[in-house]
């Protein structure tokens, strides 16, 4: 693999994969810290004048024009974080966009439109890839968080373009083989989010290769149901009930220590100012909506935290949007920026989350990656995006 700095970039059209797939709420971006992470790139490219050509996904419009994923607002944001002008080409390809790029100067940044506007991307289609690597003269892969993809702009262009690794990509691969290719045991992961259904088969892996596993936020609610409790009207995913049943007696064959939530948080509206209660996961009935978890289980998660060698931490525990739901979450924040072990933090939606909590810089490493992340540990590290540079 070729690293950014030992490419000639100067006056080529180089052509960056960056992952700008930042929470969005209205066209306003809620968090900036995946466009923040690529600036090293950006500004390097800019500075030795080459014509930078930036590509990215955001959402999931499934092969759709859908207005709300427009790339738009964060071409916006991003001419503010680097003070330079950047053009937003509305489509991903075609000759209106080339004659766009060819008439770059030195030094300048445009950013295209959505790729997963177009169905090739998601499928690897070898003729979108083609339409994307005529966009540019070299490229530079440095979307560490889609890595897991095998997607046309992640696997393909590379197949097509001198390829090179940028400096984020750099940087997440320098520390990720540092703290957990052989992480420091006892190894704890600790995983939330909304869905089991999108971590299903990584935390199958998580289990070979973790001491301990805490699990909690929406994704929870699928095990405590398993577990046989009412759930209420929280979030749960019925079809993933057996799967989330198998992980939880796995736990057992493997010797690992599966830690669930103990008591939860519960309210009937969700919304900012809505009456909370305390309630043990037994006592969850008709009309709850579960939105954190509760202080007994915070101190059922501290246990293995406060003895750990590494932790990965990702996904909320809580519906952390809004704040009073995100108490529980700071909480375990605080425990594991404490702990005294290595802590590394990944994914946007963790990523923002921990901003709110102010421990963000208390953590060993903060990756962009949450998925990504996952599959690293799962695949020791062979990720497709990162082995179709060569
Ligand atoms: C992420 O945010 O984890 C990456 O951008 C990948 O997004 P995806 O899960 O929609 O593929």
């Amino acid at each position: 693999m070729k690293t950014l700095k030992e490419a000639d970039v100067k006056n080529k059209r180089v052509l960056v994969r960056v992952d700008f797939n930042v929470p969005l709420e209205k066209g306003r971006i809620l968090d900036d810290s995946k466009i923040r992470a690529h600036l090293k790139t950006i500004n390097y490219l800019t500075r030795k004048g080459a014509r930078v050509v930036l590509m990215s996904h955001l959402g999931r419009p499934k092969g759709k024009k859908v207005k709300e994923f427009s790339l738009k607002p964060v071409a916006k944001v991003l001419e503010d974080l680097i003070k330079k002008n950047v053009t937003f080409i509305p489509e991903a390809w075609g000759s209106k966009t080339k004659a766009e790029i060819e008439k770059m100067k030195q030094g300048e940044v445009c950013l295209l439109e959505n790729l997963r506007y177009y169905e090739g991307e998601s499928l690897n289609d070898s003729e979108f890839a083609k339409k994307l690597s005529e966009l540019g003269d070299i490229f530079v892969q440095d979307a560490f968080a889609n890595c897991h993809r095998t997607h046309a702009s992640m696997v393909g262009v590379p197949k097509l373009l001198p390829s090179y690794v940028g400096l984020l990509l750099e940087d997440e691969l320098k520390n990720l083989d540092k703290y957990l290719k052989n992480p420091k045991k006892p190894f704890i992961c600790v995983i939330g989010g909304a869905k089991i259904s999108t971590k299903i088969e990584v935390l199958k892996t998580l289990m070979k290769k973790a001491d301990v596993l805490i699990i909690g936020g929406g994704m929870a609610n699928t095990f405590i149901e398993a577990s046989g409790f009412d759930t209420g009207n929280s979030l749960a995913e019925a079809e993933y009930v057996d799967e989330a049943d198998e992980i939880i007696r796995d736990a057992g064959y493997e010797g690992v220590e599966l830690l669930l939530p103990a008591d939860v948080i519960v309210t009937k509206k969700m919304k900012e100012g809505a009456k909370t209660k305390v309630k043990d996961i037994s006592e969850v009935s008709k009309g709850d909506i579960i939105v954190d978890i509760g202080p007994r289980t915070v101190g059922r998660f501290a246990e293995p935290i406060k003895f750990a060698g590494t932790i990965f931490w990702n996904g909320p525990l809580g519906v952390t949007e809004i704040h009073k739901f995100a108490k529980d979450t700071t909480a375990i924040a605080k425990l594991i920026a404490e702990s005294g072990a290595i802590t590394i933090v990944g994914g946007g939606d963790t990523i923002a989350a921990i901003e709110k909590t102010g421990y963000s810089d208390k953590f060993t490493y903060v990756s962009t990656g949450g998925g990504a992340t996952m599959r690293y540990i799962q695949l020791d590290g062979k990720l497709p995006g990162i082995e179709a540079l060569g």
